[in-house]
């Protein structure tokens, strides 16, 4: 695919699932309006739309039919946990940063308390989404009853998918380790400080598949889901993400020593600052780009063996190997 038509592609899809979300915002009002504000100001503020966009490829990919109303719940509410995960990754007693998304964050606007409290909102609200994807489903009306039951179980199977994998042995998991091996929680005597080579190792790959991985897993699997997609195939797509959700984060860790500020829209050399377990820190920055490079071309590789198109995913992979935001 020509870089031009790839990036044009790139645009409208970046629209397509920011159209969605802006479908399901929570509403601005009643007594506890300022949330509702905290809540759509850090999710309107941009951001790749990565993990709905994934999502939406994967379902297609999958054979999923046009018209299912589930999948636009989903691809919100993947963004809305996912935007959660930011709101609460930025606070003070986290990574304290001050700038996300081109703006500042969501507590250094509206308070540490609010902060937490928004980030809270997120979470539960996405779930709210999420499920009421059965209750559309019920309505389907251009639906059998063996089809709507059908829809049902792939709903419920990817509402579980997607609380595991944000859960505590998933995204949330990988966070509580994140900050007990950093600074503060060494500190703290929480972590464990300069392990011997393997075992830091083994860390650091807990760390990012649980803390990030987890989401693209959710992301796609769900996808896959309610596509209808058989188990096996699932569990490939499981596969993939765990290699795009690896690579995306190295990538992060490389670009929070070379990246610049401004385009990426939030701080270079928090890790650093935190005393964070990085790739970058243990192997250095040629490697970590070389580690970047294969597991993406691994996760193409599997792609390759589905018989559904595919060729934006593909390409969409491969240019997160070298993007600078
Ligand atoms: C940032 O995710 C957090 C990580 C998991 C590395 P993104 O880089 O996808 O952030 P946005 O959504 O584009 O802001
Ligand atoms: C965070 O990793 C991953 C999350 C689950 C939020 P980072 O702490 O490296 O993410 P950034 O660099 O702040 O976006
Ligand atoms: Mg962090
Ligand atoms: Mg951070
Ligand atoms: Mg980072």
């Amino acid at each position: 695919m020509e870089t031009a038509v790839f990036e044009q592609e790139l645009k409208e899809r970046t629209a397509l699932a920011e159209q969605t979300l802006r479908a399901h915002l929570p509403a601005e009002e009643g007594l506890q309006r300022r949330l509702t504000e905290a809540m759509n100001y850090s999710l309107l503020a941009g951001g790749k739309r990565l993990r709905p966009m994934l999502m939406k490829e994967t379902y297609e990919m999958c054979g999923g039919e046009e018209g299912f109303c589930a999948l636009g719940y989903f691809m919100a509410a993947i963004e809305m946990i996912h935007t959660y995960s930011l709101v609460h990754d930025d606070l003070p007693a986290m990574d304290n940063d001050r700038y996300r998304r081109g703006r500042e964050t969501t507590w250094y606007v509206y308070g540490d308390a609010m902060g937490i409290l928004a980030g809270d909102g997120l979470l539960n609200y996405a779930f709210e989404t999420a499920a009421a994807a059965l209750t559309a489903c019920c309505r389907e009306t251009e639906a059998d009853q063996g089809q709507r039951m059908a829809h049902m179980e792939r709903i419920c199977e990817a509402l579980s998918v997607l609380s595991r994998k944000a859960g505590i042995y998933g995204m949330i998991g990988g966070q509580a380790v994140d900050i007990m091996d950093s600074g503060s929680g060494q500190a703290a005597g929480q972590g464990q400080g300069a392990p011997s080579g393997e075992e830091a190792m083994e860390r650091l790959l807990f760390i990012h598949e649980h803390k990030t991985a987890a989401l693209i897993q959710a992301a796609m699997m769900t996808g896959a889901i309610l596509a209808g997609a058989a188990l096996e195939e699932v569990e490939q797509i499981e596969k993939c993400a765990y290699n795009i959700g690896i690579a995306f984060q190295i990538q992060d860790d490389v670009l929070d020593v070379t990246g610049d500020s401004r385009e990426l829209g939030k701080p270079t050399g928090s890790d650093a600052e935190n005393e964070k377990r990085t790739y970058v820190a243990l192997r250095g920055l040629q490697q970590a780009k070389e580690e970047v490079e294969r597991l993406s071309r691994e996760a193409v590789d599997i792609l390759d063996r589905f018989e559904g198109e595919h060729g934006f995913l593909k390409e969409l992979i491969l240019a997160l190997i070298h993007r600078t935001r």
